[in-house]
């Protein structure tokens, strides 16, 4: 290891660490012209200059020209003469919530004093944060992150990889997603397959009024949302597909949770599962483009979650590699554990488990 200071790489540093604030600084102007529509409104008015913004949005000017000096110095918008209009990829990614590629949703109030101080008392205690504990605004912020997904693949091509799945849910099945969050993914099912049952479970009371409300606007007849924990799988039974979308990392007692998973299961019921493609270690893990956000969500939600019980086993978003999932399931006498990856998705690996 390195120990005399290089001032080549010093000057890189600094660099580094100016571009992580910048990423703070901007995470809050994208949030506040989300917030303000103010992305909506330039889209609806290409080549707009801030007057035109500012009668259109009924803001003040001098704030909205600073806000696009921001936004146009980041090249989310273009800018000639005094006029602005937002880059189409811009235009794809923040204004238009059905596009596969949707991120403005990523960007809900920032992370606030109180989970930054919470956290850093968890550095002496031990004892994490549940993802509840963080509020209502991290649960929608969660869902953003991988709903352009569940949206766009979940159904025509990660659920259809399922031998003979596509006919059960097309004839009529039983459904649970367990760490459901803000309820996406059993939306997209339930709308998908009229004849099935979805019920959503989570312990997140944020997460199961947000997901009612989702299901309620689109008039879902045929979905459910419950509070509820892995545990209470024993209240359910007659199972065919019981999904679990990136939580087991976050649990402080896996094993447990997958015991209860296997109660629950019709016959020939299929447990699928995706989690975090980890490549186990950190030097491994370099392969992983955005390894710092992931490591970094990790200390401030999964692993946080995952020791937010004493003695949790404290996985984390990195943690759960193939082997220690096929131990945990091994261990719960599941009989067969069929891994699988998908292009649409680089992030997550899946598991097509059965007793
Ligand atoms: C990363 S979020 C994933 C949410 C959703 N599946 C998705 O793909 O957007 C993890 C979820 O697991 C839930 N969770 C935490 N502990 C749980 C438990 N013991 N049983 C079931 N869900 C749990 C959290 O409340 C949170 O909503």
């Amino acid at each position: 290891m390195r120990t005399e200071l290089d001032m080549e790489l010093l000057g890189q540093t600094v660099q580094d660490l100016y571009r992580f604030k910048q990423g703070e600084v901007m995470s809050a102007v994208v949030h506040l012209g989300m917030r303000l529509e103010l992305f909506d409104a330039l889209a609806d008015n290409d080549g707009a200059t801030s007057e035109a913004l500012a009668e259109a949005t009924g803001l003040h000017e001098r704030w909205v020209r600073e806000w696009l000096h921001a936004v146009a110095a980041a090249d989310l918008a273009q800018h000639e003469d005094g006029a602005f209009a937002l880059t189409p990829e811009a235009k794809a990614t923040l204004t238009q919530p059905d596009h596969p590629a949707a991120v403005g949703g990523v960007f809900g109030p920032p992370i606030t004093h109180r989970e930054i101080d919470r956290t850093a008392e968890a550095f002496q205690t031990g004892i994490g944060m549940t993802w509840d504990e963080h509020g209502a605004h991290t649960c929608h912020f969660q869902a953003a992150m991988g709903a352009g997904g569940q949206k766009t693949w979940l159904v025509p091509v990660i659920l259809d990889s399922i031998e003979g799945m596509t006919d059960r849910l097309t004839a009529g099945a039983t459904v649970v997603d367990i760490g459901c969050g803000a309820g996406v993914a059993a939306s997209v099912i339930a709308a998908a397959y009229p004849a099935s049952t979805v019920i959503g479970m989570d312990p997140s009371g944020h997460a199961i009024v947000s997901a009612q409300a989702r299901a309620d606007d689109a008039g879902l007849t045929n979905l459910e949302f419950r509070q509820g924990v892995f545990d209470d799988l024993a209240q359910v039974d007659g199972v065919d597909l019981l999904l679990t979308l990136d939580v087991i990392h976050d649990l402080p007692r896996p094993g447990d949770a997958v015991r209860s998973a296997r109660t629950c299961l019709a016959d020939n019921g299929v447990w699928f599962v995706a989690d975090i493609k980890t490549r186990g270690g950190l030097e491994d893990n370099r392969v992983i483009p955005v390894l710092p956000l992931m490591y970094g969500m990790s200390l401030l939600y999964c692993m946080s979650s995952a020791m937010s019980e004493p003695d949790g086993a404290g996985l984390g978003t990195l943690g759960l590699t193939e082997s220690v999932f096929g131990e945990l399931t091994a261990a719960a006498g599941f009989g067969s554990v069929d891994s699988r990856e998908f292009d649409v998705d680089p992030l997550n690996r899946y598991y097509e488990v059965r007793v």
